[in-house]
């Protein structure tokens, strides 16, 4: 299966797909990177792997559509079995989410449906929360709000602070979560179809 992965910031769950790949552990390629800030450090992580990459600012653009336009051109070209977006900070229009509906997964810091948009640790621990995690889903044109494919969490400790909570959930959830998320979605076990998540769980 050809990706690819949408950035703008660290890049550490592209760096757990990569690794995944290179592992055995996920099927797949990774066709392209790219970044909407050129100094995202996600992006020497993808040349340091060898990795083709493209950077599309948004300030060469007047309008979000424009930019949209542009980036899903780019990613189109590609070819992409699956659009992955991996700490990508840009609300994508509706348009865009439509042309790669059922092929467009997203990561988000929090178990959805709790905790949509920004600062979703602080938020968890604010509210007191036992558990907190990530989950990966399909994207729809609600922000955060699509059908998911799987989730993951771990306890929050008393003496966790947003800092340390993202650090845990990132290190212990999101870079296991999405790659096998996505090697569950690269041998068709997870489809979406007809507005609904679909699970093949085989034969047993
Ligand atoms: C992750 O927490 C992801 O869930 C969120 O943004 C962060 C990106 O981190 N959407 P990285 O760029 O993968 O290091």
């Amino acid at each position: 299966a050809r990706l690819v992965v949408v950035i703008s910031g660290r890049g550490r769950n592209l760096q757990a797909i990569i690794q995944a790949i290179e592992a055995g552990e996920l099927a797949a390629e990774i066709a392209l990177v790219i970044s909407n800030r050129a100094d995202a450090p996600g992006m020497q992580i993808a040349r340091l792997a060898g990795l083709n990459c493209v950077c599309i600012e948004p300030r060469g653009f007047n309008h979000r559509e424009d930019f949209d336009r542009a980036l899903a051109a780019r990613i189109a070209a590609a070819r992409p079995d699956w659009v992955v977006l991996a700490g990508f900070m840009r609300i994508l229009s509706q348009a865009f989410v439509e042309r790669f509906e059922a092929k467009l997964i997203n990561i988000h810091p929090s178990l959805l449906p709790l905790y949509k948009g920004l600062n979703t640790h602080e938020r968890a621990l604010s509210n007191g929360d036992a558990r907190h995690g990530a989950s990966v889903h399909f994207v729809t044109p609600d922000l955060d709000d699509g059908p998911l494919i799987r989730q993951g969490s771990i306890a929050i400790e008393s003496d966790d602070t947003p800092d340390t909570l993202a650090d845990r959930v990132m290190v212990e959830v999101e870079q296991r979560l999405y790659p096998a998320a996505l090697a569950e979605l690269v041998a068709g076990r997870v489809y979406f179809k007809d507005g609904v998540v679909w699970r093949d769980h085989g034969l047993q």
